[in-house]
């Protein structure tokens, strides 16, 4: 391959909306470095989304995932989308490649950067002499528990709803609780062994097989469960918060803007933001909780409401907060990153997905953690017991908790200012001589060393 052609390299993250978006973040990153990059999407996904604000110069390619298109991708049909994408998805993903090689419009691949969870992406690349690099979307601290699955199993630390203390987790021995630990989908409330995590924890502990693992977090927040990691991979790369220096996310849900008006209304500080992310779905109990909690709190409140998100119908979610108050206002999907730099924004009631966890984090918005499932559970327990920047509510859902710990969280000078000191660290961490840029500079110089 000439030197003279810029590096080339395809990112394919899961098709789902939390890994789409910092997988975008990552191509910015690659973009400005001069890299040539394809985005690999679903064939669903790409028709969903909205473009008009990807990266100029991206090129936006596409593999069936599987499922007849009106199917839901919902956290009801995670298993049969993993599914369908592990054969039909990994097909497509194989003759994609090889088609690549006899491509005019591109030069030739000098890697893939594959979704971590999507081990057949590093196999099939590898096989077909393309080196591939594995990212993980989620916390180095989730990641670490991952991988000690196998000693939690063999310690009896599993299954997780008990207060008892974890072990088998390095280095989190002092504060880590059974029901911190990541968990499968769907909240177990019996605490039933999940079997589809033994599953998970193996594709995870795949990345070591790639050239290296690249995750989204800052080695401030992060720096010793990095140290656990790094010794199970070829390379280690920490580039996070990415979105603070490249956001470049696209939805799959169209983002009501008009939001951004009413909260320029308000006064500052004086709004809770409230939204559980992409995947998270609540019983008709549940809102019910939330609501009264909320509104219990005084306080003005953003609520995004996905349309699939509770069963109930959304007019009937709607009228039932307008019922409870002119304070509220209710969105079905909301533009996240500029609502959590908004100054009217208090505080952030969330499922502490990694990717809001970060953007909270880079606003120094404090945060009322209710986990949902997967990387989550653990989280929140970082949020709340190890960084300190937020409450976490944890397996509860109750109004008088949701009361309780929302106004707190929109008090505690404590709370507001760790996160504020959070938020200059990351800062610091993405500019240039920071940790973050560093390795990302790491990483540049890494893909272009493969072309060699
Ligand atoms: C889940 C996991 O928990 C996460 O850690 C993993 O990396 C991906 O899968 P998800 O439920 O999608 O993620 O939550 P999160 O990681 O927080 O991502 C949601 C994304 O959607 C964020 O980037 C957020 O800014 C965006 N979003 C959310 C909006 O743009 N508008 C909204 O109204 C809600």
């Amino acid at each position: 391959q000439g030197m003279d052609a810029p590096a080339h390299v395809l990112v394919f993250p899961w098709p789902l909306q939390g890994h789409i978006n910092c997988m975008l973040h990552l191509t910015a990153a690659l973009l400005d470095a001069g890299f040539r990059v394809t985005f690999l999407h679903t064939e669903h996904n790409l028709s969903r989304l909205a473009r008009a604000a990807l990266p100029p110069g991206l090129r936006l390619l596409s593999v069936p995932d599987g499922l007849p298109d009106d199917h839901p991708r919902s956290v009801r049909s995670l298993k049969e989308l993993t599914e369908s994408m592990f054969t039909t998805g990994s097909a497509a993903y194989r003759a994609l490649l090889l088609s690549l090689r006899s491509d005019s419009d591109a030069p030739p691949l000098t890697c893939v950067i594959a979704d971590g969870i999507m081990p057949f992406a590093v196999d099939i690349a590898e096989e077909l002499g393309v080196p591939a690099l594995a990212f993980r979307t989620a916390s180095a601290c989730s990641y670490l528990a991952y991988l000690s699955v196998p000693t939690l199993v063999e310690l009896g630390e599993v299954p997780f709803p008990a207060d008892d203390p974890v072990r088998g987790v390095p280095g989190m021995e002092g504060f880590l609780r059974r029901r911190d630990l990541p968990r499968g989908v769907g909240r177990s409330e019996d605490g039933a062994f999940d079997p589809m995590l033994l599953a998970i924890a193996e594709g995870i502990a795949h990345a070591g097989k790639a050239r290296a693992l690249i995750l989204n977090t800052a080695a401030s927040m992060e720096g010793p469960a990095l140290a656990r990691i790094a010794p199970h991979m070829r390379d280690l790369f920490a580039i996070g918060p990415l979105h603070a220096e490249h956001d470049a996310a696209a939805s799959l849900w169209s983002e009501d803007d008009s939001c951004m008006a009413w909260l320029d209304g308000h006064g500052d500080r004086s709004v809770v933001y409230v939204s559980l992310g992409s995947l998270a779905v609540i019983s008709h109990e549940q809102f019910t909780e939330f609501l009264a909690g909320l509104v219990a709190t005084g306080y003005a409140f953003l609520w995004v409401l996905r349309p699939d998100m509770v069963k109930t119908t959304g007019s009937v979610l709607r009228e039932a907060v307008k019922e409870a108050g002119s304070k509220a206002r209710v969105v079905e999907w909301a533009p996240q990153r500029g609502v959590l730099r908004h100054r009217a924004v208090g505080c952030f009631l969330t499922h502490g997905g990694w990717n809001s966890t970060l953007e909270a984090a880079a606003e120094g918005v404090p945060m009322v953690c209710w986990p949902f499932f997967a990387d989550q559970q653990i989280n929140s327990r970082f949020v709340g017991a190890v960084w300190r920047t937020g409450l976490d509510m944890k397996d509860l859902c109750n109004r008088a908790i949701v009361q309780g710990k929302v106004r707190e969280a929109m008090e505690s000078g404590e709370l507001r200012g760790r996160a504020h000191a959070m938020a200059q660290q990351l800062k610091l961490d993405v500019a240039v001589g920071g940790s973050s840029s560093s390795d990302l500079e790491r990483l540049v110089g890494f893909i272009r060393e493969l072309r060699a």
